[in-house]
């Protein structure tokens, strides 16, 4: 039963039961409709209250269904919305939780509103690439007035009930359980006998809607280059404001129809439902015990440790750090309070969280201070040397059951897990940095960590806002190993007649965050450099284009030198393309003897994208990655990748991996044609018609 009925003195209760978060699929739409036929039918009952559960009232329509023919099997949401609004019958919404999207769509149609002041209340669809499709648009703005909606319908973003309270959606708004007071109105008005409101009649009072809307639009235009759910929302808003009821809930059924089929759409669902598959691990069920983690040490208080450190302390767990002289824990310590303060100039902190946050790092320079640790991670100098020093001392000192964590990006988990006698408790937390800010993580899993040990820092990641994606043990891990193929196609096409400027329009216009040599200068060139030089002696076969080497011999490292692959102004970030690099560039081309050729913006998109999943599909076919979800996730979360393209894989199957191989062979035929050997599981999935995200 996804609906129950139970009946309370005259009053007849429906509560959503369909967990976790009571989505509106076929069958709950069925069980709402025949329970309200049952409850008016039913001569004791004078009024009727629905709800939902302490988690949630309703997340929402339920989004698995999209595109399949149950979301067009009646009754559809707006047929059940439809039947509570006609009801002969006083309809009240109880609404503990969540309240998102069609669940708030439903609270819409009925008569009155009770929330718990906790209670969140959004419609987020429009972060789907959607617009709310069952009246939201209509009903919202009569309800909290234009300008509120329009914020709320918009931006996607949820907001407390006690904060609409004044509004007329919610006829009460209490501090404790919203059921109770649902039930307490209900009887209220079914012995009142009033005129049932509905708010399909109100109507949107503002002293100049059209200067709001035209404002709107300038504003949103802006915003919504890449998809057209935002501006589509603001169609069906400006319907709402200047046409009758029945003609805006046209209008808003025409777009969502629309919009349902949009590839941005498409793609931000895969985006939504991959950030929630990859923290399932096939082999980890529920059952698997999580280890308690209430203190974390962190090792090495240097760029990476004091991000990761504040990760822990922003989620009120203490945090002991250890560095091996006084004056490098000093430095640490005083970039984490000048971060703190920082937020708190920004208004993002009180000065009191800053202190509270601040009282709970202890810091020392004595491994004995980390024996009651849960948790401890390491994010020491990048050499296997330095790391057995720490992991040797760490296996001395460290309770039975610590988790043990590196933050190498580079190095061989299984190795690091082999300087302890407990590999099982060793694994990979690989963050990005800044870590503070960055959500990516990948958890690395050894050959030997424990399963619960895996299970535990998944949840504590979620635990602390990361987006936690499981990587196998492999060179540069599933997000940088990717990488390195995608930043030698950018250094090929500046051999054969590329700009560092063309390349980075190109992927910006595509819908990265920022193209590879603005990047670039923003990491510093040196780490490259420094990577290069020790595959050097590895792979000595890897090629990769020359300038990069040569802009470093000139000590252009990037932003923080004042010159990379572009020209900087003291104090000011922005690029300037630089005649010194171009002509370097141009240079090296007629050393190499290539004559340079025009380049178009699609070949510059094709190679970089193409050279991301053809690594990806090894990846894939290596385990390394356990679905091709998961990459997407890496990038989405961590690389900058354009959400509305819904991840490198995704990409790639919307453009039909036979096309995809297609223009990998043509490439093969060019300059370094060598980087173009298709991998097997690609050439595998294309010839059969198949894609990587099944
Ligand atoms: N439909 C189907 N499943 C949903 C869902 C929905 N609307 N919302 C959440 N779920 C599922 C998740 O996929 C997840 O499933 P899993 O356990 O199998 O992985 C489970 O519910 C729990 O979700 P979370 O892990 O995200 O739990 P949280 O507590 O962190 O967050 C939430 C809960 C805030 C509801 C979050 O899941 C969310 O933002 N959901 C999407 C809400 C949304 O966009 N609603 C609008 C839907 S579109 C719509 O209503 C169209 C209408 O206008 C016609
Ligand atoms: P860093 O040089 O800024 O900081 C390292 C810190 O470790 C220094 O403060 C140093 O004093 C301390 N340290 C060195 N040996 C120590 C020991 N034996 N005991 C305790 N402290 C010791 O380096 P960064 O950038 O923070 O890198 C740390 C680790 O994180 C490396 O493994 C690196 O590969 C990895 N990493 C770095 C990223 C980055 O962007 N900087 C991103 C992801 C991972």
């Amino acid at each position: 039963m996804s609906v129950s009925y139970e009946i309370h003195d005259g009053i007849a209760v429906l509560t959503l039961a369909n967990p976790p978060v009571n989505g509106l699929g076929i069958a709950t739409r069925r069980g709402l409709v025949e329970s309200l036929t049952q409850a008016l039918d039913d001569a004791q009952v004078r009024a009727i209250v629905v709800s939902g559960g302490e988690r949630a009232f309703s997340g929402g329509a339920d989004i698995r269904e999209f595109n399949t023919p149950q979301a067009e099997q009646e009754p559809t949401l707006p047929t059940v919305i439809a039947a509570f609004e006609r009801s002969s019958k006083p309809v009240v919404a109880a609404i503990n939780g969540l309240a998102l999207g069609g669940g708030l769509e439903l609270a819409l149609g009925t008569n009155y509103r009770v929330a718990s002041s906790r209670a969140q209340i959004g419609l987020p669809e429009v972060k789907l690439g959607l617009l709310p499709g069952a009246g939201g648009t209509q009903r919202l703005p009569r309800a909290v007035g234009l300008e509120a909606a329009t914020n709320m319908i918009v931006s996607g973003t949820p907001v407390a009930a006690s904060l609409l309270a004044k509004t007329r959606l919610f006829d009460r708004v209490v501090d404790g359980d919203a059921l109770e007071a649902a039930i307490a109105l209900a009887r209220e008005v079914a012995s009142s006998g009033a005129k049932l409101p509905k708010v399909r009649d109100w109507k949107i009072k503002h002293e100049n809607a059209e200067g709001f809307l035209g404002f709107a639009r300038t504003a949103v235009t802006a915003a919504s280059v890449n998809y057209p759910a935002p501006l589509k929302c603001l169609d069906a808003i400006e319907a709402a404001a200047l046409k009758p009821f029945d003609q805006g809930m046209q209008v808003e059924r025409e777009a969502f129809a629309l919009l349902i089929q949009t590839p941005e759409s498409k793609a931000l669902r895969h985006g939504f439902f991959g950030e929630r598959a990859a923290g399932k691990i096939a082999d980890i069920g529920a059952d698997v015990p999580l280890r308690e983690i209430r203190r974390v040490g962190v090792i090495g208080a240097g760029t990476m440790g004091g991000g990761i450190s504040m990760n822990f302390l922003n989620a009120g767990l203490p945090v002991t750090l250890l560095e091996t002289k006084q004056d490098a824990l000093d430095r640490g310590l005083a970039t984490i309070r000048k971060n703190y303060e920082n937020s708190a100039k920004k208004g993002k902190l009180t000065a009191e969280q800053v202190e509270q946050r601040l009282a709970l790092i202890t810091p020392t320079l004595s491994y004995e201070d980390l024996k009651d640790a849960d948790l401890i991670v390491e994010a020491v100098f990048e050499e296997y040397s330095v790391k057995q020093a720490v992991f040797t001392q760490l296996d001395a000192v460290a309770k039975p059951g610590a988790i043990l964590a590196s933050n190498t990006s580079t190095l061989d988990v299984d190795r690091i897990a082999a300087f302890t006698a407990r590999p099982q408790d060793v694994l990979g937390m690989h963050f990005f940095s800044p870590a503070n800010v960055m959500k990516l993580l990948e958890v690395v899993r050894g050959k030997q960590t424990a399963k619960d040990v895996l299970a535990t820092v998944m949840a504590l990641a979620k635990k602390i806002g990361k987006t936690a994606v499981v990587s196998g043990v492999c060179d540069g891990f599933i997000g940088n190993r990717m990488i390195e193929q995608y930043s030698r196609q950018a250094g090929f096409l500046l051999d054969e007649g590329a700009l560092p400027q063309q390349v980075d329009r190109a992927m910006e216009k595509f819908g990265f965050a920022m193209g590879p040599f603005r990047m670039g200068d923003l990491a510093g060139n040196d780490i490259g450099w420094a990577i290069r030089k020790r595959r050097a002696l590895e792979k000595p076969d890897l090629t990769y284009s020359k300038t990069a080497d040569l802009i470093c011999e000139l000590g252009r490292y990037g932003q923080k030198t004042g010159a990379g692959w572009y020209d900087y102004k003291p104090g000011d970030r922005n690029a300037h393309p630089s005649a010194e690099v171009n002509a370097l560039i141009e240079k090296h081309s007629a050393d190499i003897g290539l004559s340079r050729r025009a380049i178009s913006d699609e070949e510059i998109v094709e190679r970089l994208v193409y050279a991301l999943v053809n690594e990806g599909a090894h990846i894939l076919a290596e385990g390394i990655a356990a679905k091709a979800s998961d990459i997407d996730i890496v990038y989405l979360a961590g690389y900058g990748f354009p959400i509305w393209r819904g991840g490198p894989m995704f990409y790639a199957d919307s453009v039909g991996l036979y096309n995809v191989l297609a223009a990998m062979r043509r490439y093969a035929k060019g300059h370094e044609g060598k980087a173009w050997e298709p991998a097997p599981l690609l050439v595998q999935l294309a010839e059969a018609g198949q894609s990587f995200n099944r």
